[in-house]
């Protein structure tokens, strides 16, 4: 599987766990993603998604197995991968005390964006993402999606060839997920940027990912595009369908009062 035009994956993730003390959240994961698509990682709560985004992103210490970003080692390359990425994650990451130039500039600084090219750069970032006007205004007083669409201008500071995006559109209402996405969707066509993205809405996922990776207890269940994982459940399923048949009734055994927290939290805050 590593016959894309450059040569390398995107991502790439062969037998990948990863334990919380005596609970593993990932169990032997192997995965690739092809540059320029796509890929959305669907499954329950505490499913192990985030955790393999943080991983991935170095933010988790490598614990066993292999990942690779464009071919970077995440564990001897660890600077390499973090000038490839930009990251979304499911907690809110911009401060709500600043304005929204600011926030992005912070961004700028800590991506090392030369002083001259900073200016010109956050001012691109905020108006792909729709904010010129709103720049100047405290993050406080933005809505979700306005709030969604400032971190993605963060994410892209330092022009990422791969976009992570942990659960961009949690607690939005319909249009203004549907901005988020559209925006996500200009900029791949624009840059030819890879996006892996999670997302717990299965309409999304349908309509959006080339290809889609479903987790369950650490463990990816099922993967390939969404037509193909709908055919293969037979005529008439949908993507839902697949999530239950690969899923289960996983609220027993799946995600417990730390993953419902989080999540509410999240919401509740873009809400
Ligand atoms: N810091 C942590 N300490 C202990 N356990 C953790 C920690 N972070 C995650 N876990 C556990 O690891 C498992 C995977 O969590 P993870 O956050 O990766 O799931 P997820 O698929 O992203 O879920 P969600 O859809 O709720 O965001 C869960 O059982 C969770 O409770
Ligand atoms: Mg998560």
């Amino acid at each position: 599987m590593t016959d894309y035009p450059d040569g390398v994956p995107a991502v790439s993730l062969h037998g990948l766990s990863y334990h919380f003390n005596e609970h593993q959240a990932v169990a032997d994961l192997d995965l690739e993603v092809r540059p320029g698509e796509v890929f959305g990682l669907l499954g329950p709560n505490g499913a192990g998604k985030t955790t393999t985004i943080r991983v991935l992103t170095t933010l988790l210490p490598l614990q066993e197995g292999a990942a690779r970003v464009f071919g970077f080692d995440v564990r001897r390359r660890k600077m390499a991968v973090r000038r490839l990425i930009g990251y979304v994650p499911q907690q809110l990451s911009a401060d709500a005390a600043l304005t929204g130039r600011e926030n992005v500039m912070l961004f700028a600084r800590l991506f090392d964006v030369p002083r001259k090219e900073r200016r010109p750069q956050v001012d691109e970032a905020l108006e792909i993402m729709g904010l010129t006007q709103a720049a100047d205004r405290l993050a406080a007083t933005y809505s979700g999606g306005m709030i969604r669409r400032l971190e993605l201008a963060q994410a892209l500071i330092n022009r990422p060839r791969l976009l992570v995006l942990d659960e961009p559109t949690i607690g939005l209402d319909p249009i203004a997920r549907g901005t988020v996405w559209e925006r996500v969707e200009e900029l791949r066509a624009d840059t030819g940027m890879t996006v892996l993205v999670t997302t717990h809405y299965m309409d999304e996922a349908d309509q959006m990912c080339d290809r889609i990776g479903l987790m369950h207890l650490g463990r990816l269940r099922a993967v390939g595009a969404p037509e193909d994982l709908k055919a293969a459940l037979g005529p008439g399923a949908s993507l839902e369908d697949v999530f239950r048949h690969h899923a289960g009734d996983t609220f027993e055994e799946g995600g417990g009062f730390r993953d419902v927290r989080s999540t509410r939290r999240t919401a509740r805050r873009l809400g």
